[in-house]
């Protein structure tokens, strides 16, 4: 697994590092329509597919691997940088062809780029029959029999209240070992390059209960490691009835945690705004939350940290790293996002950036080139003026200081005894199996005797800049 990730569209420690979209597999009753869901974007678009596929299933759909034995294809698209909507207008076009050969084939645009262009994409996109945005995703049955009888159908309408709270997800390409849990939706922060609170709507937090009863059902099925989603969790906060206790967002760490020790627990993201000591402390009580935290900065330099409405400037955010290395100690895995090119960023603002990832070394770092999105607020008030080239020699410079601070993260792994969580075989070797450590990183080691699921010490013997190796000891 790669961990600089320049330019992606697969954020924050993804499913899989490599660009290809997760898809479907098969379950196959040989009666019903097939779905085939191809999902692009962060993890909560990932999340959501799963939703989706168990309404489906509930309104009697089986699933496909395969877009060519499909009768509705769905793709889940992401709108967060103007290279992940061409990727989504490509893959559109190729479909083109099958349409043409298959007409009952049924396409539908979900997620975020659905939400974004909304009955354009009808218009742009010919052959588009659905367009659904991310709190509509129950009116699918009814939006499919629309197409069923001749019409377009589209649903964007954002929700304040929508969180699928009771839907089961049905789990997606699993490895069996790990699973993602939305906690929230929708964003309330403006950070002013950011389509998602348009697309997304209004941060919703769901109800505790089914959080900790879906981690719980995870658990008795085999599940060991659990990752609670939202764009902002230090933001959460439900109570069962008005006057009840509000549980935060450290409170429901807690409560997942407290589901088995032996189920890890992480989160993500974490907004350098509002993580709290509190939610540090409880990091260190519960040895099964995992010692890492993805803390995007986006920026070094305060007056780009302003232009961008992050409401924290560099010094809050070092405060905040240090306040995790004090409670958590230095061990403790931080990654970051960073966007360069911003509107207006100077040559020395970018090397504040440069020196902030010396400063903090991170083990991960996701690392973007500003890609202006209509209708933001920068789009709305600042020049997008950065050229294009600049913007890419920037992202080369961040690129090179991160892989030199994640290998000198890896380095400080060898020599040293780490508990792993078996995940699957590696890449590399039928023989071998991978699985990841506290802090996030991957590590790579024989096989034995040894299964998913299982936790195994490894002492880690080698590394280069992504990965661990290491032998497993008693
Ligand atoms: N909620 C998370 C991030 C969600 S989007 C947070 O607040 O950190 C994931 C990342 O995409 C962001 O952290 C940012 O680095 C990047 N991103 C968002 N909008 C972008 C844009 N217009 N251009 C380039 N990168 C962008
Ligand atoms: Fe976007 Fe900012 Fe919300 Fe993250 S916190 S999703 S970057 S608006
Ligand atoms: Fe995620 Fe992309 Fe939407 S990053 S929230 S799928 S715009």
């Amino acid at each position: 697994m790669t961990q600089l990730v320049a330019d992606l569209d697969v954020l924050q420690q993804a499913p899989s590092s490599d660009q290809a979209p997760l898809t479907t597999p098969e379950s196959n009753t040989g009666k019903k329509r097939k779905l085939y869901i191809e999902s692009y974007g962060c993890q909560m678009n990932f999340s959501d597919s799963e939703i989706v596929a168990s309404i489906m299933a509930e309104s009697g759909f089986d699933t496909t691997d395969k877009a060519e034995k499909a009768d509705l294809i769905f793709l889940n698209t992401c709108a967060i940088r103007e290279n992940a909507e061409q990727k989504i207008r490509h893959r559109l076009n190729h479909l083109r062809g099958m349409k043409n050969r298959k007409p009952n084939l049924v396409i539908g645009v979900l997620g975020c780029m659905a939400e974004r262009l909304k009955t354009k994409l009808l218009e742009e996109e010919k052959m588009v029959d659905m367009v659904v945005g991310p709190d509509a995703y129950r009116d699918l049955p009814n939006l499919i029999d629309k197409v069923d009888e001749g019409d377009k159908a589209v649903n964007v309408f954002l929700s304040k209240e929508e969180t699928y709270g009771e839907i089961t997800p049905v789990r997606l390409n699993t490895n069996g070992v790990t699973a993602f849990i939305s906690i929230m939706r929708g964003c309330d922060n403006m950070c002013s390059f950011c389509v998602v609170p348009y697309t997304r709507g209004r941060e919703r937090s769901r109800d505790a209960e089914s959080i900790i009863a879906e981690a719980k059902d995870l658990f008795s099925k085999g599940y060991r490691e659990v990752t609670l989603l939202g764009q902002n969790v230090d933001s959460y906060k439900w109570s069962s009835k008005e006057g009840a206790e509000v549980i935060t967002f450290a409170h429901l760490l807690e409560m997942v945690a407290l589901v088995d020790p032996d189920l890890r627990v992480r989160f993500s993201t974490s907004h350098p705004k509002d993580i709290t000591d509190e939610v540090l402390y409880t990091m260190k009580r519960h040895a099964n939350i995992c010692n890492y935290i993805h803390l995007p900065a986006q920026s070094g330099n305060s007056r780009i940290l302003k232009l961008m409405n992050r409401t924290y400037d560099r010094e809050w955010y070092m405060g905040r790293v240090r306040a995790i290395q004090e409670i958590l100690g230095k061990d403790c895995g931080i990654s970051t996002d960073m966007i360069v090119g911003f509107c207006s960023e100077t040559e020395e603002e970018h090397q504040e950036s440069v020196d902030l990832i010396r400063e903090v070394d991170y083990d991960y770092g996701y690392l973007f080139a500003y890609s202006e999105r209509p209708n933001t607020p920068a789009a709305k008030k600042l020049k997008d003026d950065i050229p294009e080239e600049t913007k890419q020699r920037r992202l080369a410079e961040i690129i090179k200081v991160h892989r030199e601070s994640s290998l000198r993260r890896n380095l400080n792994h060898v020599g040293k005894v780490h508990r792993v969580l078996v995940e699957g075989t590696s890449k590399r070797s039928q023989e071998q199996l991978f699985g990841r450590n506290d802090q996030n990183a991957v590590v790579i080691f024989d096989k034995g005797n040894l299964l998913k699921g299982q936790y195994v010490n490894v002492l880690v013997t080698s590394c280069t800049g992504g990965t661990l190796l290491g032998e497993v000891v008693n």
